[in-house]
């Protein structure tokens, strides 16, 4: 496993939209076992391939209950909303109230293809909608309803 350099807000690629994943081999595996050692370094709850300039649809997540990995992702359904203080590695410094669902169900791949399905709720439904957001090249601050700093 190694540390990967974390792509700050200003480098284009953060707009990108990344495509699929197709295969489920051992570079992706490296991919998300990196992916997991940077978030955890950084003391991050999710991180997405993009953040580590990687345009591909995979995403790491820990918020606490549990560590998780989230390949092609889609969120099936949305419930309620909140509205919460939201950060992201990749804009240090920077917060913003965004207004997000309060539960979320998503369907995505695990690191062997197989589907799964997860409910968010709370933070977990932020994570989810967030890094979903950074696979299609959105950021927390396309979203945010009140700036808090930065
Ligand atoms: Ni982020």
């Amino acid at each position: 496993m190694a540390i990967r350099n974390i792509v700050k807000v200003g480098d284009p690629i953060l707009a990108k939209k990344s495509r699929q994943v197709e295969k489920f081999d051992e570079r992706l595996w490296q991919l998300l076992d990196d992916m997991r050692q940077t978030m955890e370094q950084a003391n991050g709850v999710g991180l997405a391939a993009v953040q580590v300039g990687i345009l591909r649809r995979a995403v790491v997540i820990d918020c606490g209950d549990g560590y998780i990995e989230l390949i092609n992702p889609e969120i099936t359904s949305k419930e309620g909303s909140q509205f919460e203080e939201e950060g992201c590695l990749s804009l240090p410094g920077q917060s913003g109230v965004t207004c997000r669902p309060a539960v979320v169900r998503v369907k995505a791949q695990d690191r062997n293809g197989k589907w799964c399905v997860y409910k968010g709720e709370g933070l977990k439904a932020r994570c989810f909608c967030h890094e979903i957001d950074h696979l299609d090249g959105i950021l927390f601050t396309d979203r945010v309803v009140r700036k808090e700093n930065g």
